[in-house]
């Protein structure tokens, strides 16, 4: 607690380790900026890597990948277990995903980031052995209101009324597959609007669960790894989050029980990641609803990212000016 003799100024005054996360997911969107648009996802994945696990050994502290990035494609990864930090410090769980958002990265499209969740060793889910999960996220104005038992006609319908709105001013953001087909269309009969993802349920959760945002509810089947990440962000902004492990086939499911994870429960924010001590840290790659893109100004490279802390409820955005001199060479440069 910190007092002057006015009283109690702030009672945790303590270290945001985001704030040093950042500079981890600058660098990763830096490096892998050369690659958007050159439709070389695993070039761009392996750069965001190499990057964010060099400026990770710089953070004061004993980080464990529990949730590293890269199983799905066989992409360079950080991979789980891994141990990074300086070796000093607090012992944490972190989930890294160096880029959420390979394919749209590839291709020049918008809405992928670099991210970095963090939490008390010992307190993130390991759902790693079912790559996906159902996921329900809303702001504030969702909790108590919506649930992912509830078919999603009446969701819309509860935060629409909670949120003041009609049911045709509900936005819901959903992954554009086939999975969803059946979602999309119930959506639409209630009479709410989609907006499609082509890739990025990370951003597209936070989105729903900022003030800020342009999402009524982020719904719909996307993978483990970002299910627990997003836990981290919407632990800062108070809003909700439930899962369902939605198992691939029967070695999944069999894989998942023999880790102690439970198919007929719905996942909350706290069973996801337990406490408040969580981080949330993501820099905009490409631009996006959530933060801009990594962006070329002559001799400066501007980032844009946003930090989440759940103990203080604190959202930073930081725009960053990197000297381009000090990051890349000039031939590195030529795409951004
Ligand atoms: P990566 O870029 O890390 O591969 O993830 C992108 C992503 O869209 C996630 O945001 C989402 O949770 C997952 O892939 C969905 O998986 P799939 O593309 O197999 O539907």
């Amino acid at each position: 607690m910190v007092s002057d003799e006015t009283g109690t100024l702030y009672l945790h005054p303590d270290r945001n380790l985001a704030l040093e996360l950042v500079r981890a997911t600058e660098a990763a969107a830096i490096r892998s900026a050369p690659f958007i648009g050159h439709g070389d996802k695993n070039g761009a994945d392996g750069a965001a890597v190499d990057a964010m696990r060099k400026f990770l050994g710089t953070v004061n502290f004993r980080g464990t990948v529990v949730i590293g990035e890269g199983e799905k494609d066989q992409a360079p990864m950080l991979y789980n277990g891994e141990v990074v930090g300086n070796g000093q410090g607090p012992e944490c769980d972190i989930a890294v995903d160096p880029i959420d958002g390979t394919s749209l990265t590839a291709a020049g499209r918008r809405n992928a980031i670099s991210m970095i969740a963090a939490a008390d060793r010992g307190a993130m889910l390991d759902a790693s052995t079912v790559f996906y999960m159902e996921k329900l996220v809303a702001g504030p104005e969702g909790v108590g209101v919506v649930d992912i038992r509830q078919p999603i006609g009446e969701n819309i319908r509860a935060i629409a009324k909670a949120k003041g709105k009609d049911v045709s001013e509900i936005s819901v953001g959903i992954l554009d597959r086939p999975r969803h087909d059946d979602l999309i269309r119930q959506i639409r009969d209630a009479g709410a609007g989609t907006r499609l993802l082509l890739d990025g349920d990370v951003a597209g959760g936070i989105d729903a669960a900022s003030y800020s945002g342009r999402l009524d509810l982020c719904y719909g089947i996307g993978g483990s790894p970002e299910g627990v990440a997003t836990a981290c962000a919407i632990k800062a902004l108070g809003g909700l989050i439930q899962t369902r492990l939605a198992p691939k086939d029967d070695d999944e499911r069999q894989r998942g029980l023999d880790a102690g994870l439970r198919f007929d429960h719905v996942y909350e924010a706290d069973e996801l990641v337990k406490g408040d001590n969580t981080f949330f840290v993501a820099t905009g790659v490409t631009d996006g609803n959530l933060v801009a893109g990594v962006q070329r100004k002559g001799p400066i490279i501007r980032t844009e990212s946003i930090v989440l802390r759940a103990r203080s409820g604190t959202i930073r955005r930081i725009s960053a000016e990197h000297l381009v001199e000090k990051w890349l060479g000039e031939e590195q440069l030529a795409g951004i």
